[in-house]
């Protein structure tokens, strides 16, 4: 049986050889077999459900599968049954996941058994950073899918319904069923009839493959754009401005989602403007939506210029809130109390806010992890997120269970990513990057899959088996592209991300990035009269004596936002994960590390070691050019470079930079730095900033 699956995935992919833009993403059967499909019932989503069978069927040639949409017990929400010939759900939409889950089997050669599927979380959002003008925040992949400038911005074209419907179908077929279609740092303009409009247009493409759409809102909109005084949520004549607003907008989008909001963080507008808390702002639009069955998802992103530690911020604001919100309202909480470093450690808001709804935020594009030039897989740093233990309610409380409501009541379990996607031909910029939306949409419905497995089926979707000899005949192509392709490419995008953390901030350093859009490094950036909190010197706090951000008790006393025992495991040096050492320790540079060397030759020992995997990286690569076409070979070769250079910037420039405070050699067997250190900060101080 094996044997047979594994035959259908090498023919399958075998077809598509050559040339690839990577527009397909991981949807790529050219060739299906034939299949015949039942179904009594008919709908939009029905015919698509059986049009993708159609269009993928890898299965027996000539088999017949039923989609039966029947209520069962154990099934929940938008969950399927499956068997070889039957999708069973209580809903259309879970025909649908059915479908796509049938057919990523048959491609990627999994068995197929009868089995239950229920998605962890209700709601799999995707937040697009989109502006109304067509730029993207922190977007590496060209313009917006959704918004362009120019006097055609508004007119809705064949082309941007076509684009709309790929992007859902992607959507759908890992699970996604949300998506906000503009930045968080909303333009008020969002709220009006042109936008509107278009905003009712995409959610009309995007309806039948199951995907709600939610808008981010701007706080002072009232006043900006109703000609109100005021944005006070407490004032009657606001409150019936949203009241309104919501009415005209379920008029043209009768099954919207909601609003994101992003209200007194980084300068934008909120009730805390007026007085008020966030509970109040929060409130005002829970109840307007409340009516229409929509929820606001009100984002706990916030610091502000007082002397408090940044990472203790959110929890310290949102924590007296607990319990007050409507219960139509979410919390929205990054993965970490930072922003969205490559590794921290989960915000201690997860699993100590009982009485509310909290949903995470992951960022899929890659802001702090080398944008779409550097490779980095996120699923693992994701899995480590998830599965955090809280220990919120005893051992096993994991920031997983905790949101999907397992151990306290949630009304509503969801998660949000930030999404990577642009006009680029091949949507995220990166060809890898592609797998960060893939591992998104599967973690989203199942927050227990293992990021090997992700990438397992990710690899065999979006490459295939395309094995040639050096003389161009296949020889045991499965055995050969297992052997030679699928391993070591998997074991590239497994170590990826660790590769990252180990080049940019190893130990738990964090946020030294170059002030120029978070890319390069930046230890040394402090210009005067900049907002200490933007500038690395804040978080690493390097001197003469060491190195590192004391948050224990005799710091900023961070780790006492964290139950016990997690509280006493990172105040105590002998127990704190060195992964998270500087993160919450400033400690000297003779500290004696686990492995015996001292904590400066370990800090050099983990920047080469970054360096040189991504070396690693690149011969894997290469390798690996007789199974996969031109280009992407060459797209993903060029990018690896470019990678392996930056890496090298940011081990010199970091470690050149602390050598002046440590005043100790590099271990004498590491590679000698390449760079200057004045050459690095100059090219650096040149760049524009962009701070925060
Ligand atoms: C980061 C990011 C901003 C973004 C913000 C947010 O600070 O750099 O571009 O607006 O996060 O999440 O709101």
């Amino acid at each position: 049986m094996k044997i047979i699956l594994h035959l259908v995935i090498f023919v399958f992919v075998s077809i598509s050889v050559y040339a690839e833009d990577g527009h397909n993403l991981w949807l790529r059967v050219s060739n299906p077999l034939p299949v015949s499909v039942v179904c009594t019932k008919s709908s939009p989503t029905l015919a698509i459900a059986k049009q993708e069978l159609k269009k993928g069927w890898m299965g027996e040639s000539g088999a017949s599968v039923t989609l039966l949409t029947k209520a069962d017990k154990a099934i929940h929400g938008d969950g399927f049954k499956i068997s070889k010939d039957e999708i069973q759900a209580n809903t259309e939409f879970g025909i649908l996941y059915g479908v796509f889950e049938l057919l990523r089997r048959q491609q990627t050669g999994e068995s197929i058994s009868d089995e239950i599927s229920n998605p962890t979380n209700d709601r799999r959002i995707l937040n697009h950073w989109d502006n109304l003008n067509g730029s993207v925040e922190r977007g590496y992949a060209g313009l917006s899918i959704f918004w362009r400038e120019g006097k055609d911005a508004w007119r809705v074209t064949e082309k941007d319904k076509t684009l709309w419907e790929e992007y859902a179908r992607a959507n759908a077929s890992i699970g996604l069923n949300g998506s906000v279609v503009n930045n968080v740092n909303a333009s008020q303009l969002i709220l009006t009839k042109e936008c509107l409009e278009r905003v009712k247009a995409i959610a009309d493409v995007l309806r039948s493959y199951g995907i709600k759409t939610y808008l981010s809102v701007k706080f002072s909109s009232p006043a900006l754009i109703g000609g109100i005084k005021t944005s006070d949520p407490l004032n009657p004549e606001v409150i019936q401005w949203w009241k309104d607003k919501v009415k005209e907008i379920y008029q043209l989008i009768p099954d919207f989602g909601g609003f994101l909001v992003k209200a007194n963080s980084e300068g934008q507008p909120g009730p805390q403007d007026f007085g008020r808390t966030h509970a109040d702002g929060a409130n005002m639009l829970a109840d307007a939506l409340k009516p229409y069955g929509g929820i606001v998802m009100w984002r706990a992103f916030v610091y502000s210029t007082t002397s408090e530690d940044r990472a203790k911020q959110a929890y310290l604001e949102f924590m007296p809130l607990d319990g007050m919100f409507r219960d139509n309202v979410i919390i929205q909480v990054k993965n970490g109390p930072v922003d969205f470093q490559p590794r921290e450690p989960f915000s201690p808001l997860f699993g100590a806010m009982k009485k509310t709804t909290v949903m995470p935020e992951l960022q899929i594009t890659q802001e702090y992890l080398g944008h779409s030039v550097h490779l980095a897989f996120l699923a693992p740093m994701w899995e480590e997120f998830l599965q955090s233990d809280t220990y919120q309610k005893g051992p096993g409380s994991t920031v997983a269970r905790c949101t999907e409501g397992s151990l306290f009541h949630q009304k509503y379990s969801a998660i949000a990513g930030v999404a990577n996607i642009g006009l680029d031909a091949n949507w995220c910029g990166h060809p890898f990057a592609q797998a960060n939306w893939y591992a998104f949409g599967r973690l989203a419905w199942n927050s227990s899959l293992r990021s090997e497995q992700i990438a397992d089926e990710w690899i065999k979707l979006t490459f295939g088996s395309t094995a040639k000899n050096a003389n161009g005949t296949i020889s045991d192509p499965i055995i050969d592209w297992n052997l030679n392709f699928l391993s070591p490419v998997k074991q590239m995008m497994l170590d990826s991300r660790e590769a990252v953390v180990d080049y940019m901030m190893p130990l738990g350093l964090h946020h030294i990035f170059s002030a120029n859009g978070h890319y390069g490094p930046g230890p040394w950036w402090a210009p005067k009269g900049m907002r200490k909190d933007w500038t690395p010197p804040y978080y690493h706090q390097a001197d003469t004596l060491g190195i590192g951000f004391d948050r224990t008790g005799t710091g900023t006393n961070a780790v006492g936002q964290y139950p016990e025992p997690l509280r006493s495991e990172l105040t105590n040096l002998s127990t704190c994960p060195e992964a998270y050492l500087l993160w919450f320790h400033h400690l000297p540079w003779d500290y004696q590390m686990k492995s015996g060397r001292k904590l400066w030759d370990e800090l050099c020992i983990h920047y080469d070691g970054g360096v040189q995997r991504v070396r690693q990286f690149q011969k894997i690569w290469d390798q690996a050019e007789r199974f996969v076409d031109r280009n992407r070979f060459l797209d993903v070769q060029k990018r690896l470079r470019d990678q392996s250079l930056n890496a090298l910037e940011w081990k010199d420039g970091c470690l050149l930079y602390f050598q002046q405070f440590s005043r100790r050699p590099f271990p004498y067997n590491l590679e000698r730095p390449m760079y200057n250190l004045e050459d690095l900060i100059e090219k650096d101080t040149k760049r524009v900033g962009d701070y925060h």
